[in-house]
């Protein structure tokens, strides 16, 4: 099989009346970090489940660095590591012992288990918490040391689900440089999110998930050049604007209040053009802007084609 972090083929798995997947397809390459983004209740969190060995699928095909967690959950977990969407954090231990507790969980000998939680320490820029309670750290800090805690082992493969909820800006640079290190250090990231926006910075690729099946980034690709963009114009004088606008019979929309246009196009080669005629039909422009991001268009198209 393809040397490939996690691969997922024709994944199921239903809840009662639910199928939560339904024949889900997912390549996680080494040396990327690869973004699964879809909307609450997509079928992120059973996939991830899955991925770490905790769920069983009801049928299709899983390999996690080219093993499969059904027949050999152990060799998996070896190579692996996971962090949940909630964890529960062992508020009274000291820093230091919450990671030399999972050192120990994954059978790490004692005498190498504190050098392991210095290194990591260092790594996710907590060496100045190893000493103090794990219930003193911010938000962001307690998933740097989330993601401490699934790398103890040196994991191939990295699966967090919503690693990015609730963190502020500041705190999502620090998850991003942090993941994308693993990256460049030749692991497959896999994160999850609700929030495009959240990743888009992370990843390399984005995975589209609705409804329990996926779309992979070439489909994103595809979706983003065939879906025309909106984009947001100012200038000075925006009654010459929108007479341009309206000479060169280009679609916009000029909400009462608002001292900006919105206009529709094609592509963004078109946009270019547009920008440079209304510069050359005398329009002072101060502002051109997409609304939203491609990715984001993309996104929207999928979820709208599926409804
Ligand atoms: N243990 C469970 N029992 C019943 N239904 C579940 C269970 N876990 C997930 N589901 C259902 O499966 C669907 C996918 O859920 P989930 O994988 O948690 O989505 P996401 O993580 O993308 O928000 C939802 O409809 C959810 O209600
Ligand atoms: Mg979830």
């Amino acid at each position: 099989m393809a040397d490939t972090g996690v691969l997922a083929r024709g994944v199921r798995r239903r809840f009662a009346t639910v199928e939560a997947l339904s024949g889900l397809d997912l390549d996680v390459p080494y040396g990327e970090v690869t973004a699964l983004v879809g909307p609450n209740g997509a079928g992120k969190t059973t996939l991830l489940l899955i991925l770490a060995t905790l769920l069983a699928p009801d049928s299709g095909e899983v390999r996690i660095a080219g093993i499969d967690p059904v027949a050999d959950a152990e060799a998996v977990r070896a190579r692996m590591g996971w962090m949940p969407d909630t964890f529960g954090v062992y508020d009274q231990l000291i820093t230091r012992e919450y990671l030399e507790f999972f050192c120990e969980a994954y059978r790490i000998p004692r005498d190498q288990a504190r050098a392991r939680v210095s290194e990591l320490l260092e790594l996710v820029h907590l060496p100045e918490f190893a000493d103090r309670p794990v219930h003193v750290l911010s938000r962001g800090q307690k998933q740097r040391l989330g993601v401490a805690r699934a790398l103890v082992h040196r994991p191939k493969v990295l699966l967090l689900d919503e690693p990015a909820a609730g963190l502020d800006p500041r705190s999502r640079v620090e998850l991003r440089d942090l993941l994308r290190a693993q990256a460049a250090e030749g692991v497959a990231v896999l994160v999850s999110s609700h929030i495009l926006s959240e990743l888009e910075e992370i990843a390399d690729r984005v995975v589209f998930v609705d409804r329990g099946v996926a779309v992979s980034d070439r489909r994103v690709g595809e979706l983003g050049t065939a879906t025309e963009s909106e984009f947001r114009v100012r200038a000075l004088d925006n009654e010459a604007l929108v007479a341009a606008l309206t000479r060169r019979a280009v679609p916009y929309e000029a909400p009462a209040a608002a001292s900006e246009v919105r206009v529709r196009v094609a592509s963004e080669s078109a946009a270019a053009d547009l920008l440079s005629g209304l510069v050359a039909d005398g329009v002072r422009v101060i502002g051109f802007a997409p609304v939203g991001s491609q990715l984001e268009s993309a996104y929207l198209a999928f979820t709208e084609e599926r409804s």
